[in-house]
């Protein structure tokens, strides 16, 4: 890959970053029912996911939960710190990480990455959105005394908006593929 790529690609991977962080400067909208909020920040996840690919989409994922981690401010409502990372919601952030793997992975096996919008939409259904809101319910029911049944069927709540962040993502990152060359673009 050439130097200016190279380059062009870890642009575009900061800023992804930068989106994430502006995302997370949303409060989450609590829900009671379930200790996790209704959030923003995972349709970043998903853009970078399709934009960036499976190797810059996931260093992006993985440096801005780092960075959360090590107490900087950056999850909704400008939370951050290790202890989130062991707690109810955490299990949704491990599953943010697999998102750009599974997502480019589907889109692989399904032969076509570019030219049908249902089928991408699709696949965001089952990456961005059903593996990270499995992911967190079995998390959260081994987190709290919640069973495994109960928390499954808590997340439910969130399937709507989250297929409606899935619609915006494919929507949005067709429109910017016409216009920019993404690192995602090659997978
Ligand atoms: C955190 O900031 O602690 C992580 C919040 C995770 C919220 C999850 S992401 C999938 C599902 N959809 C939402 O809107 N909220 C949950």
């Amino acid at each position: 890959m050439s130097h200016s790529k190279l380059t062009h690609y870890l642009t575009q991977t900061a800023l992804m970053i930068a989106l994430l962080i502006v995302l997370g400067f949303l409060p989450g909208i609590p829900l009671g029912v379930i200790p996790v909020p209704i959030v923003l920040q995972n349709m970043g996840i998903m853009i970078a996911a399709a934009l960036l690919g499976p190797r810059y989409g996931t260093a992006a994922i993985a440096l801005f939960l780092f960075l959360a981690f090590l107490g900087l401010p950056f999850l909704s409502g400008g939370r951050g710190g290790a202890a989130i990372f062991v707690g109810p919601t955490a299990g949704y952030m491990f599953g943010w990480l697999l998102v750009p793997v599974v997502y480019w992975a589907l889109m692989k096996l399904a032969g076509n990455h570019a030219t049908n919008g249902w089928l991408e939409f699709a696949i965001m259904i089952v990456a961005g959105v059903l593996l990270v809101d499995g992911i967190g319910s079995v998390w959260l029911s081994m987190q709290s005394p919640m069973p495994l049944a109960g928390s499954l069927t808590s997340n439910l709540v969130f399937i709507p908006g989250d297929i409606l962040k899935a619609a915006l993502t494919i929507i949005i990152v067709r429109v910017l593929r016409k216009r920019i060359a993404f690192a995602g673009n090659g997978q």
